[in-house]
Protein backbone atom coordinates (compact mmCIF):
# COMPACT_ATOMS: atom_id res chain seq x y z
CA UNK A 1 0.00 0.00 0.00
CA UNK A 2 1.74 3.69 -0.85
CA UNK A 3 1.29 6.46 1.12
CA UNK A 4 -1.33 8.23 -1.07
CA UNK A 5 -3.49 5.30 -1.27
CA UNK A 6 -3.04 4.82 2.74
CA UNK A 7 -3.97 8.94 3.06
CA UNK A 8 -7.20 8.24 0.79
CA UNK A 9 -8.31 4.76 3.02
CA UNK A 10 -7.93 6.58 6.31
CA UNK A 11 -10.11 9.77 4.55
CA UNK A 12 -12.81 7.75 3.53
CA UNK A 13 -12.92 5.73 6.92
CA UNK A 14 -13.36 9.22 8.78
CA UNK A 15 -16.14 9.76 6.24
CA UNK A 16 -17.93 7.02 7.00
CA UNK A 17 -17.93 7.30 10.91
CA UNK A 18 -18.49 10.83 10.70
CA UNK A 19 -20.88 11.81 7.22
CA UNK A 20 -21.62 15.10 6.76
CA UNK A 21 -18.83 16.92 8.98
CA UNK A 22 -16.33 18.76 7.65
CA UNK A 23 -12.90 18.87 9.34
CA UNK A 24 -10.27 21.11 9.53
CA UNK A 25 -6.94 19.77 10.54
CA UNK A 26 -3.36 21.66 11.09
CA UNK A 27 0.29 20.80 10.20
CA UNK A 28 1.10 23.16 13.29
CA UNK A 29 4.17 26.45 13.29
CA UNK A 30 7.90 26.78 13.04
CA UNK A 31 8.77 27.73 15.99
CA UNK A 32 11.77 30.54 16.55
CA UNK A 33 14.62 29.61 18.67
CA UNK A 34 15.27 33.35 19.79
CA UNK A 35 14.01 34.93 15.96
CA UNK A 36 11.87 34.30 13.25
CA UNK A 37 14.77 33.28 10.92
CA UNK A 38 16.39 30.88 13.21
CA UNK A 39 13.36 28.17 13.89
CA UNK A 40 13.51 24.57 15.60
CA UNK A 41 13.18 21.78 13.27
CA UNK A 42 9.72 21.85 11.83
CA UNK A 43 7.50 18.12 12.53
CA UNK A 44 3.88 18.34 11.45
CA UNK A 45 0.79 17.42 13.92
CA UNK A 46 0.41 13.41 13.76
CA UNK A 47 -3.16 14.09 13.28
CA UNK A 48 -2.10 16.08 10.17
CA UNK A 49 0.21 13.57 8.74
CA UNK A 50 -1.87 10.91 9.39
CA UNK A 51 -4.87 12.29 7.21
CA UNK A 52 -3.00 14.75 4.84
CA UNK A 53 0.81 13.13 4.87
CA UNK A 54 2.93 16.19 3.87
CA UNK A 55 5.51 17.45 6.88
CA UNK A 56 5.52 21.04 5.92
CA UNK A 57 4.34 24.23 8.15
CA UNK A 58 1.51 26.28 7.86
CA UNK A 59 -0.90 24.33 6.27
CA UNK A 60 -4.57 23.81 6.63
CA UNK A 61 -6.62 20.98 5.20
CA UNK A 62 -9.98 20.30 4.95
CA UNK A 63 -11.54 16.30 5.44
CA UNK A 64 -15.24 16.53 3.74
CA UNK A 65 -16.69 12.99 2.73
CA UNK A 66 -13.50 11.62 1.41
CA UNK A 67 -12.01 14.66 -0.41
CA UNK A 68 -8.86 16.36 1.09
CA UNK A 69 -8.54 20.06 0.22
CA UNK A 70 -5.21 21.46 0.92
CA UNK A 71 -4.96 25.65 2.23
CA UNK A 72 -1.45 26.29 0.90
CA UNK A 73 0.15 29.26 -0.73
CA UNK A 74 2.75 28.64 -3.04
CA UNK A 75 6.09 30.13 -3.03
CA UNK A 76 5.95 33.38 -4.61
CA UNK A 77 9.46 35.14 -6.10
CA UNK A 78 10.90 35.67 -2.89
CA UNK A 79 10.43 32.73 -0.79
CA UNK A 80 11.87 30.96 -3.96
CA UNK A 81 15.52 32.73 -3.77
CA UNK A 82 15.73 31.50 0.29
CA UNK A 83 13.51 28.31 0.05
CA UNK A 84 13.48 26.96 -3.69
CA UNK A 85 10.07 26.44 -5.57
CA UNK A 86 8.98 23.39 -3.47
CA UNK A 87 6.60 20.78 -4.65
CA UNK A 88 4.39 21.63 -7.87
CA UNK A 89 0.69 21.22 -7.38
CA UNK A 90 0.78 18.02 -9.58
CA UNK A 91 3.41 16.45 -7.08
CA UNK A 92 1.43 17.66 -4.15
CA UNK A 93 -1.54 15.55 -5.79
CA UNK A 94 0.02 12.99 -6.67
CA UNK A 95 1.99 11.75 -3.54
CA UNK A 96 -0.48 13.31 -1.10
CA UNK A 97 -3.83 12.60 -3.25
CA UNK A 98 -5.35 16.28 -2.63
CA UNK A 99 -8.38 16.57 -4.71
CA UNK A 100 -7.65 20.10 -4.51
CA UNK A 101 -5.60 22.90 -3.56
CA UNK A 102 -6.50 26.47 -3.04
CA UNK A 103 -4.89 29.26 -1.82
CA UNK A 104 -5.04 30.00 2.38
CA UNK A 105 -7.40 33.38 1.87
CA UNK A 106 -10.32 31.07 0.84
CA UNK A 107 -10.10 29.16 4.22
CA UNK A 108 -12.37 32.08 5.77
CA UNK A 109 -15.03 30.64 3.18
CA UNK A 110 -15.13 27.55 5.17
CA UNK A 111 -18.44 27.02 7.42
CA UNK A 112 -19.24 24.74 10.13
CA UNK A 113 -15.95 22.87 10.60
CA UNK A 114 -14.30 21.37 13.63
CA UNK A 115 -11.54 20.12 14.36
CA UNK A 116 -9.95 18.44 17.37
CA UNK A 117 -9.38 19.89 20.84
CA UNK A 118 -5.84 20.79 20.19
CA UNK A 119 -4.22 24.52 21.32
CA UNK A 120 -2.22 24.07 17.85
CA UNK A 121 -5.35 24.53 16.14
CA UNK A 122 -6.58 28.22 17.63
CA UNK A 123 -3.06 28.98 17.31
CA UNK A 124 -2.86 28.49 13.38
CA UNK A 125 -5.38 30.05 12.76
CA UNK A 126 -4.79 33.22 14.99
CA UNK A 127 -1.70 33.30 13.28
CA UNK A 128 -3.16 33.25 9.50
CA UNK A 129 -5.61 35.94 10.81
CA UNK A 130 -8.42 34.27 9.30
CA UNK A 131 -10.86 32.21 11.75
CA UNK A 132 -13.60 30.17 10.47
CA UNK A 133 -16.47 28.85 12.38
CA UNK A 134 -14.84 26.42 14.46
CA UNK A 135 -15.94 24.45 17.16
CA UNK A 136 -13.90 21.64 19.04
CA UNK A 137 -15.22 17.86 18.47
CA UNK A 138 -15.22 14.91 20.92
CA UNK A 139 -16.91 12.85 18.36
CA UNK A 140 -14.17 13.80 16.11
CA UNK A 141 -11.34 13.29 18.61
CA UNK A 142 -12.31 9.51 19.05
CA UNK A 143 -13.25 8.77 15.54
CA UNK A 144 -9.56 9.73 14.82
CA UNK A 145 -8.40 7.46 18.50
CA UNK A 146 -10.39 4.68 16.84
CA UNK A 147 -8.81 4.88 13.41
CA UNK A 148 -4.97 5.81 14.54
CA UNK A 149 -5.32 3.01 16.90
CA UNK A 150 -5.68 -0.10 14.15
CA UNK A 151 -2.30 -0.07 12.00
CA UNK A 152 -2.83 -0.33 8.27
CA UNK A 153 -0.54 -2.09 6.15
CA UNK A 154 1.28 1.44 5.22
CA UNK A 155 1.87 2.38 8.95
CA UNK A 156 2.98 -1.18 9.64
CA UNK A 157 5.65 -0.85 6.76
CA UNK A 158 6.77 2.20 8.51
CA UNK A 159 6.89 0.86 12.28
CA UNK A 160 9.03 -1.86 10.53
CA UNK A 161 11.45 0.52 9.15
CA UNK A 162 11.92 2.63 12.28
CA UNK A 163 12.10 -0.69 13.96
CA UNK A 164 15.00 -1.72 11.98
CA UNK A 165 16.82 1.71 12.27
CA UNK A 166 16.51 1.77 15.60
CA UNK A 167 17.93 -1.60 16.14
CA UNK A 168 21.09 -0.54 14.06
CA UNK A 169 21.43 2.26 16.09
CA UNK A 170 21.10 0.53 19.19
CA UNK A 171 24.24 -2.00 17.74
CA UNK A 172 26.36 0.87 16.77
CA UNK A 173 26.10 2.31 20.24
CA UNK A 174 27.21 -1.04 21.86
CA UNK A 175 29.87 -1.73 19.29
CA UNK A 176 31.30 2.33 19.97
CA UNK A 177 31.11 1.88 24.33
CA UNK A 178 34.74 1.71 25.71
CA UNK A 179 35.65 2.99 28.76
CA UNK A 180 37.38 6.22 28.53
CA UNK A 181 34.62 7.46 26.21
CA UNK A 182 31.93 10.23 26.67
CA UNK A 183 28.24 9.72 27.19
CA UNK A 184 28.26 11.88 23.92
CA UNK A 185 30.54 9.74 21.85
CA UNK A 186 28.23 6.52 22.49
CA UNK A 187 25.06 8.87 21.43
CA UNK A 188 26.93 9.98 18.24
CA UNK A 189 27.69 6.46 16.96
CA UNK A 190 24.27 5.69 17.37
CA UNK A 191 23.22 9.06 15.77
CA UNK A 192 25.38 8.63 12.90
CA UNK A 193 23.28 5.27 12.10
CA UNK A 194 19.86 7.51 11.95
CA UNK A 195 21.49 9.99 9.55
CA UNK A 196 22.80 7.31 7.32
CA UNK A 197 19.16 6.45 7.13
CA UNK A 198 18.00 10.44 7.21
CA UNK A 199 15.68 10.06 10.10
CA UNK A 200 15.00 11.67 13.08
CA UNK A 201 14.91 10.43 16.29
CA UNK A 202 11.25 9.77 17.28
CA UNK A 203 11.84 11.68 21.07
CA UNK A 204 14.84 13.21 22.61
CA UNK A 205 17.43 10.49 23.28
CA UNK A 206 18.11 9.13 26.62
CA UNK A 207 21.81 7.46 26.75
CA UNK A 208 23.34 7.88 30.21
CA UNK A 209 25.30 5.70 32.94
CA UNK A 210 22.28 7.67 34.94
CA UNK A 211 19.63 5.87 33.92
CA UNK A 212 17.36 5.65 37.36
CA UNK A 213 16.92 9.17 36.07
CA UNK A 214 13.86 8.19 34.25
CA UNK A 215 13.92 11.15 31.79
CA UNK A 216 18.19 11.82 31.70
CA UNK A 217 19.10 13.58 28.05
CA UNK A 218 22.24 14.81 29.59
CA UNK A 219 25.18 13.21 28.08
CA UNK A 220 28.53 14.65 29.55
CA UNK A 221 29.87 11.89 32.18
CA UNK A 222 32.98 10.14 31.22
CA UNK A 223 32.40 6.12 31.11
CA UNK A 224 34.20 4.16 33.61
CA UNK A 225 34.76 -0.09 34.47
CA UNK A 226 31.36 -0.64 36.68
CA UNK A 227 29.41 2.08 34.97
CA UNK A 228 26.30 0.74 32.29
CA UNK A 229 24.88 2.34 29.76
CA UNK A 230 20.97 2.72 29.77
CA UNK A 231 19.70 4.20 26.12
CA UNK A 232 16.39 4.64 25.26
CA UNK A 233 16.84 5.74 21.66
CA UNK A 234 14.53 5.51 18.61
CA UNK A 235 13.92 6.51 15.03
CA UNK A 236 11.07 8.77 12.94
CA UNK A 237 10.67 7.53 9.02
CA UNK A 238 9.99 10.45 6.84
CA UNK A 239 7.00 9.82 7.12
CA UNK A 240 6.89 10.27 10.74
CA UNK A 241 6.32 6.45 12.39
CA UNK A 242 8.26 5.99 15.33
CA UNK A 243 10.64 3.20 17.39
CA UNK A 244 11.36 3.46 21.11
CA UNK A 245 13.63 1.25 22.22
CA UNK A 246 15.67 0.80 25.58
CA UNK A 247 18.72 -1.52 25.96
CA UNK A 248 21.15 -1.22 29.02
CA UNK A 249 25.22 -2.69 28.43
CA UNK A 250 28.52 -2.55 30.60
CA UNK A 251 30.75 -0.13 29.50
CA UNK A 252 33.76 -3.02 30.33
CA UNK A 253 31.68 -5.85 28.44
CA UNK A 254 30.84 -7.66 31.26
CA UNK A 255 28.05 -6.90 33.39
CA UNK A 256 28.83 -6.36 37.39
CA UNK A 257 27.33 -9.41 39.50
CA UNK A 258 24.70 -7.25 40.91
CA UNK A 259 23.82 -5.76 37.58
CA UNK A 260 23.81 -9.47 36.27
CA UNK A 261 20.95 -9.94 38.83
CA UNK A 262 18.43 -7.51 38.26
CA UNK A 263 19.01 -7.46 34.38
CA UNK A 264 17.73 -11.20 34.25
CA UNK A 265 15.26 -10.44 36.64
CA UNK A 266 13.81 -7.05 34.08
CA UNK A 267 14.31 -9.37 31.23
CA UNK A 268 12.45 -11.85 32.52
CA UNK A 269 9.47 -9.92 33.37
CA UNK A 270 9.73 -8.38 29.87
CA UNK A 271 10.37 -11.65 28.26
CA UNK A 272 6.76 -13.17 30.24
CA UNK A 273 4.98 -9.85 29.01
CA UNK A 274 5.74 -10.17 25.42
CA UNK A 275 4.24 -13.33 25.68
CA UNK A 276 1.48 -12.19 26.99
CA UNK A 277 0.86 -9.76 23.96
CA UNK A 278 -2.35 -11.03 21.93
CA UNK A 279 -5.40 -10.37 21.05
CA UNK A 280 -7.86 -9.68 23.57
CA UNK A 281 -5.75 -9.93 26.18
CA UNK A 282 -6.09 -6.44 28.79
CA UNK A 283 -2.74 -4.27 29.25
CA UNK A 284 -3.55 -3.70 32.34
CA UNK A 285 -3.36 -7.18 33.38
CA UNK A 286 0.03 -7.83 31.36
CA UNK A 287 1.44 -4.78 33.13
CA UNK A 288 0.87 -6.31 36.71
CA UNK A 289 2.03 -9.89 35.42
CA UNK A 290 5.48 -8.13 34.48
CA UNK A 291 5.16 -6.30 38.17
CA UNK A 292 4.53 -9.74 39.43
CA UNK A 293 7.66 -11.78 37.76
CA UNK A 294 9.58 -8.67 38.81
CA UNK A 295 8.25 -8.65 42.40
CA UNK A 296 8.99 -12.92 42.57
CA UNK A 297 12.57 -12.11 40.88
CA UNK A 298 13.67 -9.52 43.80
CA UNK A 299 11.76 -11.86 46.77
CA UNK A 300 14.31 -14.54 45.18
CA UNK A 301 17.32 -11.83 45.36
CA UNK A 302 16.14 -10.88 48.88
CA UNK A 303 15.30 -7.25 48.38
CA UNK A 304 11.48 -7.70 48.78
CA UNK A 305 10.24 -10.03 51.57
CA UNK A 306 6.53 -11.51 51.33
CA UNK A 307 3.64 -13.24 49.11
CA UNK A 308 4.37 -11.57 45.14
CA UNK A 309 0.28 -10.65 44.63
CA UNK A 310 0.41 -9.24 47.97
CA UNK A 311 3.21 -7.44 47.55
CA UNK A 312 2.28 -5.71 43.40
CA UNK A 313 -1.38 -5.15 45.49
CA UNK A 314 0.55 -2.91 47.73
CA UNK A 315 2.53 -1.29 44.81
CA UNK A 316 5.55 -2.81 46.79
CA UNK A 317 7.17 -3.37 43.35
CA UNK A 318 6.68 0.23 42.25
CA UNK A 319 9.80 1.54 44.73
CA UNK A 320 11.96 0.08 42.19
CA UNK A 321 9.56 -0.09 38.65
CA UNK A 322 8.07 3.28 39.22
CA UNK A 323 6.49 3.32 35.78
CA UNK A 324 4.10 1.46 33.34
CA UNK A 325 5.00 -1.43 31.73
CA UNK A 326 4.53 0.56 28.18
CA UNK A 327 1.98 2.66 26.22
CA UNK A 328 0.85 3.00 22.27
CA UNK A 329 2.84 3.71 19.21
CA UNK A 330 2.47 5.13 16.20
CA UNK A 331 3.12 8.40 14.63
CA UNK A 332 3.83 9.77 18.41
CA UNK A 333 5.59 7.39 20.52
CA UNK A 334 3.62 8.11 23.23
CA UNK A 335 1.02 7.53 19.94
CA UNK A 336 -1.99 10.41 21.11
CA UNK A 337 -0.78 11.49 24.60
CA UNK A 338 -1.61 15.11 23.43
CA UNK A 339 -5.71 14.21 23.78
CA UNK A 340 -4.90 13.27 27.03
CA UNK A 341 -6.20 9.60 28.16
CA UNK A 342 -8.74 9.67 25.24
CA UNK A 343 -6.55 6.89 23.62
CA UNK A 344 -4.78 5.51 25.73
CA UNK A 345 -7.98 4.48 28.54
CA UNK A 346 -10.81 2.78 26.92
CA UNK A 347 -13.84 4.29 27.71
CA UNK A 348 -15.18 4.59 31.43
CA UNK A 349 -11.66 3.13 32.49
CA UNK A 350 -9.47 6.01 34.14
CA UNK A 351 -5.65 6.42 35.87
CA UNK A 352 -5.19 4.34 39.19
CA UNK A 353 -3.77 7.05 42.35
CA UNK A 354 -1.31 4.04 43.30
CA UNK A 355 2.04 5.78 43.23
CA UNK A 356 3.46 3.41 39.94
CA UNK A 357 -0.07 1.96 38.97
CA UNK A 358 -0.90 5.95 37.86
CA UNK A 359 2.00 6.00 35.57
CA UNK A 360 0.85 3.48 33.17
CA UNK A 361 -0.44 5.05 30.32
CA UNK A 362 -2.30 2.30 28.38
CA UNK A 363 -5.31 0.24 29.59
CA UNK A 364 -6.99 -1.35 26.89
CA UNK A 365 -8.25 -4.35 25.08
CA UNK A 366 -5.11 -5.51 22.29
CA UNK A 367 -6.43 -6.21 19.05
CA UNK A 368 -4.46 -6.84 15.75
CA UNK A 369 -2.92 -3.61 14.26
CA UNK A 370 -1.98 -1.65 17.90
CA UNK A 371 1.28 -1.31 18.80
CA UNK A 372 2.56 -1.24 22.04
CA UNK A 373 5.99 -1.12 23.36
CA UNK A 374 6.79 -3.23 26.55
CA UNK A 375 9.47 -1.68 28.72
CA UNK A 376 9.65 -2.88 32.38
CA UNK A 377 12.80 -1.59 34.24
CA UNK A 378 14.13 -1.73 37.95
CA UNK A 379 15.60 1.81 39.22
CA UNK A 380 17.68 2.85 42.25
CA UNK A 381 15.94 6.52 42.83
CA UNK A 382 17.65 7.78 46.03
CA UNK A 383 15.10 9.88 46.72
CA UNK A 384 12.92 6.99 47.23
CA UNK A 385 14.81 4.44 48.25
CA UNK A 386 17.26 6.63 50.80
CA UNK A 387 13.93 8.14 51.97
CA UNK A 388 12.43 6.25 55.53
CA UNK A 389 9.10 8.50 55.14
CA UNK A 390 8.81 6.36 51.43
CA UNK A 391 9.60 2.64 53.16
CA UNK A 392 7.89 3.10 56.00
CA UNK A 393 4.28 2.02 54.86
CA UNK A 394 6.74 -1.28 53.67
CA UNK A 395 8.71 -1.89 56.57
CA UNK A 396 7.38 -5.46 56.84
CA UNK A 397 8.32 -6.53 53.05
CA UNK A 398 11.41 -4.15 51.76
CA UNK A 399 14.87 -5.04 53.22
CA UNK A 400 16.72 -1.83 53.83
CA UNK A 401 19.80 -3.64 54.18
CA UNK A 402 19.94 -5.68 50.65
CA UNK A 403 18.32 -3.03 48.91
CA UNK A 404 21.46 -0.88 49.38
CA UNK A 405 23.50 -3.46 48.01
CA UNK A 406 21.94 -2.93 44.66
CA UNK A 407 22.42 0.90 44.47
CA UNK A 408 25.39 0.63 41.99
CA UNK A 409 22.54 -0.70 39.69
CA UNK A 410 21.35 2.82 39.13
CA UNK A 411 19.01 1.80 36.69
CA UNK A 412 17.99 -0.91 33.90
CA UNK A 413 14.92 -1.03 31.36
CA UNK A 414 14.59 -2.98 28.50
CA UNK A 415 11.93 -1.96 26.37
CA UNK A 416 10.82 -3.50 22.33
CA UNK A 417 8.15 -2.80 19.98
CA UNK A 418 5.22 -4.64 19.29
CA UNK A 419 2.33 -5.00 16.63
CA UNK A 420 -0.31 -6.77 17.82
CA UNK A 421 -1.67 -9.96 15.31
CA UNK A 422 -4.30 -12.14 14.67
CA UNK A 423 -1.93 -14.41 15.87
CA UNK A 424 -0.34 -13.06 18.95
CA UNK A 425 1.90 -10.29 17.82
CA UNK A 426 5.23 -9.30 15.61
CA UNK A 427 8.72 -8.07 17.14
CA UNK A 428 9.04 -4.79 14.71
CA UNK A 429 12.26 -4.30 16.68
CA UNK A 430 13.85 -7.48 16.09
CA UNK A 431 17.51 -8.69 16.03
CA UNK A 432 18.47 -6.40 18.88
CA UNK A 433 21.20 -8.24 21.44
CA UNK A 434 19.29 -8.68 24.35
CA UNK A 435 20.28 -11.89 26.83
CA UNK A 436 23.25 -10.83 28.83
CA UNK A 437 25.54 -12.69 26.95
CA UNK A 438 24.31 -11.47 23.33
CA UNK A 439 24.42 -8.14 25.16
CA UNK A 440 28.13 -8.51 26.07
CA UNK A 441 29.28 -10.22 23.08
CA UNK A 442 27.90 -7.03 21.38
CA UNK A 443 29.77 -4.71 23.24
CA UNK A 444 33.16 -6.42 23.17
CA UNK A 445 33.01 -6.87 19.38
CA UNK A 446 32.47 -10.33 19.00
CA UNK A 447 29.58 -11.94 16.64
CA UNK A 448 26.08 -11.80 18.25
CA UNK A 449 23.15 -14.12 18.05
CA UNK A 450 20.06 -12.49 16.94
CA UNK A 451 17.01 -12.59 18.83
CA UNK A 452 13.87 -12.63 16.54
N1 LIG B 1 11.20 6.87 25.30
C1 LIG B 1 10.09 7.15 26.11
C2 LIG B 1 9.48 5.92 26.60
O1 LIG B 1 10.11 4.89 26.66
O2 LIG B 1 8.34 5.88 26.89
MN1 LIG C 1 8.51 3.77 25.64
MN1 LIG D 1 11.73 4.44 25.39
Amino acid sequence: MTISQALRLRRSLLAERLPNRPVLLFSGRERARNYPGNSYPFRASSHFLYFAGWNHPGLTVLLEGGRAVLFYDFPESEDVVWHGSGLSEQELKARFAFDEIRPSSRLSEVQGATSLPLAEAAEQLEVMGRVPDLTEDRELAEAVVFLRLDHDACAQQQLRQAGRATVQAHRAGMAATRRGATEWQVRAAMDFELIQHGMPHSYQPIVTRDGQVLHNNAHENTLIDGDMILADFGAETLEGWAADVTRCWPVSGRFSQRQREIYQVVLKAQQEAIKAVKPWAEFRHIHLLAARVLTEGLIDLGLLVGKPDDLVERGAHALFFVHGLGHLLGLDVHDMEDLGDLAGYAEGRHRSPQFGLCYLRLDRTLKPGMAVTIEPGFYWIDRLLDDPEVLKPFADCVRPDVIQAYREVKGIRIEDDLLVTEQGHENLTPGLPTTLEEVERAVTGAVTASRS
